[in-house]
């Protein structure tokens, strides 16, 4: 079959798999806040001298609306909001705290919204600073933020670099005039250009860029422009986004008309637009909308077979326990997930009463961790070993797999499975044939399309 015909039969709603179960089956009902503690406090004991622990902190506030967004995210102008809120992310983080039974071992750290760079340095120093003084930083550590390229000064690039950030990625989505004027984001491409010279010079170790398609008004022409400009300034990694519709929970997104977005087919020459330019520029393909210079430690750990996946997205940490504070973070213990209020006041009130600001999460089975286990051997290594797939294996499943192995997907033989070259752009699917849960769902609309 054909590359295009590929895209054309695979392109169905799948889950990216940033944990499993995946949100929509986590059993809020049977979770009860205690058990969420002891599985904290149960992980921190068994892992934290070996590897350590990763933070998401998560900073919700913009300074306006990018009507395509579809993040956790508050507009306001007003910057008094930072000292109250990064007062409540040490107050949480303290919390967690008094579940340790030593320092937290601070590995990975992640800074997402929103926009952090809403922040101002000075209050990010006091973020920080108040988070890792309770904490041992590990040698090895991974310190990274998301910045927007039009309010990213120099003093935050510097101060963030002072406090131990070497990662930064930028939100791009596309460089087109009409298409920002669209989604009420313009943007030069000189903003871009200066935070990426500027980050290089003060000695940050890897840059991303955020790539959005699917946008209105793009098309292969608009997206080749954009791609061909970007590459000039060799990101080291890419994020290449399929745009999620969802105007029902964003009514931004009704700013424009659902004619003014590309056809199905259109998105997918789209993507097939961007993954070509890059894949020509020297980028590998890492999976699901990532890709990355050879010499990327993210490209590295894939050749390496050592990639790590968990809400962050794909990381070359491999810890077990991932505390997220913050409004609408995600905390991942292996034995379950949790998530705090996602309303900014309701989150705030809740941890200055000295209370949890967890609201639902999921207690993972034995099934669950077996599942999730070879989901993410699949979406980090590409492969299965032999002794996991015949445990896996069903007589569906083993259908399935011997329509991809004739696609040309996946190979299958006497190490296992393992996801060809050319199935990379798949992966998604192949790991949605392990995904028993999802294969209860009747009406499949809960996740975005796998292209
Ligand atoms: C928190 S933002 C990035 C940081 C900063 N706020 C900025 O915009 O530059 C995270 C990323 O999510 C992606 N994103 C947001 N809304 C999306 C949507 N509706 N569909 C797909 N990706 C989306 C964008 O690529 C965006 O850069
Ligand atoms: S894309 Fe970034 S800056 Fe724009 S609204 Fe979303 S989080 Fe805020």
């Amino acid at each position: 079959m054909q590359f295009e015909e590929l895209l054309k039969k695979y392109d169905v709603p799948v889950p990216r798999y940033t944990s499993y179960p995946t949100m929509p089956f986590w059993n809020t009902e049977p979770f009860t806040l205690n058990e969420w503690l002891f599985s904290v406090r149960k992980i921190f004991e068994e892992t934290n001298s070996a590897k350590g622990i990763s933070l998401y902190i998560h900073l919700p506030f913009c300074e306006s609306l990018c009507t395509y967004c579809a993040c956790n995210m508050r507009v306001t102008k007003n910057h008094k909001v930072e000292g109250k809120y990064l007062q409540a992310v040490i107050q949480e983080w303290q919390h967690y705290l008094e579940l340790f039974n030593e320092p937290p071992v601070i590995r990975e750290l992640h800074m997402g919204g929103g926009t952090p760079t809403f922040f101002s340095p000075e209050n990010l120093n006091k973020l920080i600073n108040g988070v890792l003084k309770f904490g041992k930083i590990h040698p090895q550590a991974e310190f990274s933020f998301e910045g927007h390229p039009n309010n990213t000064t120099k003093e935050h690039l510097q101060q963030l670099y002072e406090l131990g950030f070497n990662r930064v990625s930028f939100g791009v989505q596309d460089l087109d005039r009409r298409v920002q004027k669209t989604i009420n984001r313009i943007q030069p491409f000189e903003n871009l250009e200066r935070v990426t010279r500027q980050s290089r010079e003060l000695g940050y170790q890897s840059i991303s860029y955020d790539l959005v398609y699917g946008l209105p008004f793009q098309a292969c022409e608009t997206v080749e422009n954009t791609v061909k400009q970007i590459i000039t300034l060799k990101p080291d990694r890419l994020s290449f986004y399929s745009y999620a519709h969802v105007p029902w929970l964003r009514p931004g997104q009704r700013g424009y008309e659902d004619s003014d977005l590309p056809s199905d087919v259109m998105k997918r020459s789209l993507y097939e637009t961007g993954r070509k330019l890059f894949l020509n520029a020297g980028y590998i393909d890492i999976g699901m909308d990532h890709f990355a210079l050879p010499h990327d430690e993210l490209a590295v750990a894939q050749q390496a077979g050592t990639l790590h996946r968990n809400f962050m997205g794909y990381t070359t940490t491999a810890t077990n326990l991932l505390v997220g504070l913050g409004a609408s973070a995600i905390s991942d213990s292996y034995y379950g997930y949790a998530q705090n209020l996602k309303k900014v006041e309701e989150y705030e009130e809740k941890v200055f009463n000295g209370e949890w600001a967890v609201f639902k999460g999921h207690h993972q089975s034995k099934e669950d961790l077996f599942i999730k286990h070879c989901i993410l051997e699949i979406a980090c290594k590409g492969k299965l070993n032999t002794a996991l797939l015949e445990q896996a294996m069903t007589e569906t499943l083993f259908q399935e797999l011997s329509v991809m192995q004739m696609e040309g997907i996946i190979a299958l033989s006497e190490p296992g499975l393992e996801v060809t070259e050319h199935g990379r752009a798949f992966i998604r699917n192949v790991c949605s044939l392990f995904d028993k849960r999802m294969k209860t769902l009747p009406e499949k609309k809960l996740f975005s399309k796998a292209i």
